[in-house]
């Protein structure tokens, strides 16, 4: 099993990793809460519920929890404050006090959602986090960020609010899709190329279809993307300077997302579509190495087939103008130097950005 801990107010966290950790979450919550017996209240979606909601009931009742399960409908279109207001509704007819804890059992949107509604609730309860999603192992679930969307855009409602725990299982990957697993597994070269370069290079020769049939080099994946994000979040909680780092690929992918309205990319997909983008203009700008640029490049595409990129680079250029990462009318790009290493620089001259993603343009891969 590795331990991974987060240091963050008003308490460090820890972050378990392990394959089949689902069956024994019953016995790490006992570990966590001591003799407390809070009432659990876990929120989830359906398809997670019908395919390992079981596994993780019968742990908790082993323990002598008592758990009441809420479900949401699924996907983003329900990552709504509409949904955290039934949601909060629900726990109050079900009499939940001030000592529950909800457990958010799904992707990146149970986790954003049933964070959100755990920091809101009574002024905030505990919240356990067990991601079934890479997206939500390597990324969502570590950190404590929660939001929900707004018609006028994503993410705009949210709070920090940090998990009491989080319980981490790949083998609960194995029912994911091909498509979903591999975008997830973007956020991790991407945790490789900011500061774990043997992640890089593990990933770059992966044959990543096999990667989900592997327990053992998956687990260490994962294992090594969580450790990436708990550091950098240990140094920046609240996002004020070096956490953005993280942001690397996200740049041009927020607004290749926004331009194709959501439809075109997983989230994933777009970030690594922007990976690209964002070492052509490191390359472009002496800040990284022509080979740097070609590795990433190839380790990107090597890893399948992504949705082509349709948008221009002149609207992707009016779309990072309104980006969150936009300070004082300078976008901010985060660069690979090296493998392993990246830099902040907010001057990148709107010219490499429109070949950049006039580039993307001609990659291809998938329609
Ligand atoms: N808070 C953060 O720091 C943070 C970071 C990154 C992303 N996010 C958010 O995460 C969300 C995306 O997360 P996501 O990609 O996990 O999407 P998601 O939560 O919508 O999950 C994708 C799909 O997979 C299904 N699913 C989940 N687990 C499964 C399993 N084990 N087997 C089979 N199907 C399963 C879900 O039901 C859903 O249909 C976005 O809303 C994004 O904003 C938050
Ligand atoms: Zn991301």
């Amino acid at each position: 099993m590795t331990r991974v801990r987060v240091a963050a107010s008003p308490r460090p966290y820890e972050v378990l990793i392990q394959g089949g950790l689902l069956a024994c979450s019953g016995e790490q919550l006992r570990e966590w809460l001591g003799g407390d017996t809070p009432s659990l209240f876990v929120v989830t979606v359906p398809a997670v519920r019908r395919r390992w909601g079981e596994k993780l009931a019968r742990s908790l009742s082993g323990r002598g929890f008592r758990a009441q399960w809420l479900e949401m409908p699924d996907g983003e279109p329900h990552k709504t404050l509409a949904t955290v207001a039934r949601l909060a509704e629900r726990l109050a007819r079900l009499h939940a006090d001030r000592d529950a804890v909800i457990v958010a059992f799904g992707g990146g949107v149970v986790g954003d959602v049933a964070g959100l509604v755990a920091s809101l609730y009574m002024r905030g309860v505990n919240v356990v986090q067990v991601p079934t999603t890479v997206l939500g192992q390597v990324d969502a679930s570590i950190g404590g960020k929660t939001a929900v969307n707004l018609p006028a855009g994503k993410n705009l409602v949210g709070t920090f609010h940090q998990p009491l725990a989080v319980l981490v299982d790949p083998e609960v990957l194995s029912s994911l899709s091909e498509r979903q697993f591999r975008a997830g597994l973007y956020e991790s070269l991407k945790c490789g190329v900011i500061g774990r370069p043997e992640l890089f290079h593990r990933l770059e020769r992966a044959d990543w279809r096999a990667l989900r049939r592997d327990p053992v080099m998956l687990e260490w994946v994962i294992a090594e993307s969580i450790k990436l994000k708990a550091e950098v979040v240990s140094a920046d909680e609240r996002e004020t300077g070096l956490r953005r780092v993280l942001n690397f690929g996200h740049t041009i992918g927020h607004a290749l997302e926004a331009e194709s309205r959501y439809r075109r990319f997983l989230h994933g997909e777009a970030i690594a579509w922007g990976m690209i983008a964002a070492t052509e203009i490191a390359k472009e700008m002496g800040v990284c190495a022509d080979a740097t640029r070609r590795r990433i490049g190839d380790a990107v595409l090597r890893a399948g087939a992504l949705p082509r990129v349709v948008a221009r680079g002149k609207d992707i250029l009016g779309r990072l103008a309104t980006d969150k990462k936009t300070r004082e009318g300078l976008v901010h790009f985060v660069l690979p130097r090296e493998l392993g290493k990246v830099e902040i620089v907010n001057h990148v001259p709107p010219s490499l950005v429109l070949a950049a993603v006039d580039g993307l343009r001609k990659l291809g891969t998938r329609e």
